[in-house]
């Protein structure tokens, strides 16, 4: 039985920064940030968008009523998670109207958490072929003001859904894993911001997936030739070429020429959205997907997932026939089209305007946010939320 991605959605709140912009303002020239960092926009969530919010507009344009008769699991993979204890899973199955027999639970290890939550819905798949899984995988990246991770902040979310006979790409068996207990980037429990040591990271990122690249080759009997395309979890869009890089020399000049080339594409939305840590894989996988025209039927990508702290996945899919006619492909120009440029000033604000963290009520303004599922207020430290379609 094949199991795999049957449908993809994603989601990126409607304001963006230019990164040209925020370089000028940070006395930074703007090529470090297009080229050095490789990213061109960064979305930024307003005060009514959280990572729950995210999910569900992400999720919202992939399901109908027969998906959510059959999800009997919702697994959230997040590092901005809202709550220490109650899941992100159970706000987004309540306003998505998911069929109340389900689980729903959050999954964290950093940027890997989603990985992790699909190998799971892989396995519950296997064991419940009727069933479908819907994983979501949303954050918002803050590093703060003013600091050197900055420009590799963002927000934004991926839906998957998870189910036999997918009709976008089946997972393979083999996988390659790997753990190491590293301080690369950490956000304490009293902590908004994230702590990071990025030299160490960019290190550990390469390193992990060398390891891990040549554990799946290993066990696979597969290499560079195999692949059609590789995508990466990416924090900013030049730190998967890095490690692309490092294994290139294993192929042909025509397999170096596709690999760099599909990469090209696959970093096509990440550019514009930013890091948004648990998606930029799936992100990444997206763009190349609905900007590659001619990406043939049965190609076997790969896929690389780091999360911080750290755990590394290497493992692949196949695409399946006709998966194109399955992609919300028109839905996400119209979504890029419709962004809303704030200027760096206008981003300051908006960073600095946080929830109340004084149990004080506070209600907030959906009507400047075109997103359907809205945050709107907090009240008896409750996060409240509407769905406008049910209103
Ligand atoms: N034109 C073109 N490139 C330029 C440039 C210019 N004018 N100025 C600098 N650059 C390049 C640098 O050469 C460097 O490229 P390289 O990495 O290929 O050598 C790149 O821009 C970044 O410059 P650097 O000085 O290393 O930036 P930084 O000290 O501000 O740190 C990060 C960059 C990514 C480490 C930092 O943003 C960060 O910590 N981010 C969060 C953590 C993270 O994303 N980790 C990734 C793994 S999970």
């Amino acid at each position: 039985m094949k199991i795999g991605i049957d449908k993809i959605g994603f989601y990126a709140p409607h304001l963006f920064v230019d990164m040209n912009e925020l370089a000028v303002a940070r006395n930074i020239e703007p090529e470090k940030f297009t080229i050095g960092i490789g990213q061109e926009k960064m979305a930024i969530a307003p005060i009514t968008q959280d990572p729950v919010t995210l999910a569900a507009n992400a999720a919202l344009e992939i399901l109908d009523e027969q998906d959510k008769e059959k999800i009997d699991f919702v697994i959230f993979g997040t590092e901005s998670g809202i709550d220490n204890s109650k899941s992100a899973a159970v706000y987004v199955h309540r306003l998505l109207g998911i069929n109340p027999h389900a689980r729903s639970i959050e999954l964290k290890q950093a940027c890997y958490g989603a990985t992790a939550a699909i190998q799971m819905a892989k396995g519950h798949i296997a064991l419940n072929p009727d069933s479908k899984v819907l994983v979501l995988a949303s954050d918002i990246a803050r590093y703060g003001l003013n600091t050197s991770g900055e420009s590799t902040q963002g927000a934004g979310a991926v839906a998957l859904l998870i189910s036999a006979e997918p009709k976008i790409l089946a997972l393979e068996e083999k996988s390659a894993y790997l753990t190491d207990d590293i301080m690369d980037f950490w956000r304490p429990i009293y902590s908004d911001r994230a702590f990071v040591d990025g030299k160490f990271s960019n290190e550990q990122y390469i390193l992990f997936f060398q390891k891990v690249w040549e554990q799946y080759k290993e066990k696979s009997g597969f290499g560079i030739t195999d692949f059609e395309a590789i995508c990466y979890d990416l924090p900013y869009t030049k730190m998967g070429l890095k490690a692309l890089r490092t294994i290139l020399d294993q192929g042909t000049e025509e397999e170096q020429q596709r690999l760099l080339e599909n990469y090209k594409v696959s970093t096509k939305y990440n550019r514009m959205v930013g890091n948004i840590y648990t998606g930029s894989l799936y992100l990444s996988l997206l763009s190349l997907l609905e900007q590659k025209e001619d990406l043939a039927d049965g190609s076997r990508i790969g896929l690389f997932s780091y999360g911080s702290g750290a755990v590394g996945e290497f493992f692949t899919g196949i695409l399946q026939s006709n998966y194109r006619e399955h992609l919300q492909i028109q839905h996400h120009r119209e979504l890029f089209e419709a962004r809303k440029k704030v200027t760096v000033p206008e981003y300051e604000r908006i960073f600095d305007n946080t929830l109340p963290i004084d149990g004080s009520s506070i209600e907030l303004d959906t009507d400047s946010d075109p997103a359907v599922i809205c945050l709107s207020g907090m009240k008896d430290n409750m996060r409240l939320y509407i769905n406008k379609l049910n209103q």
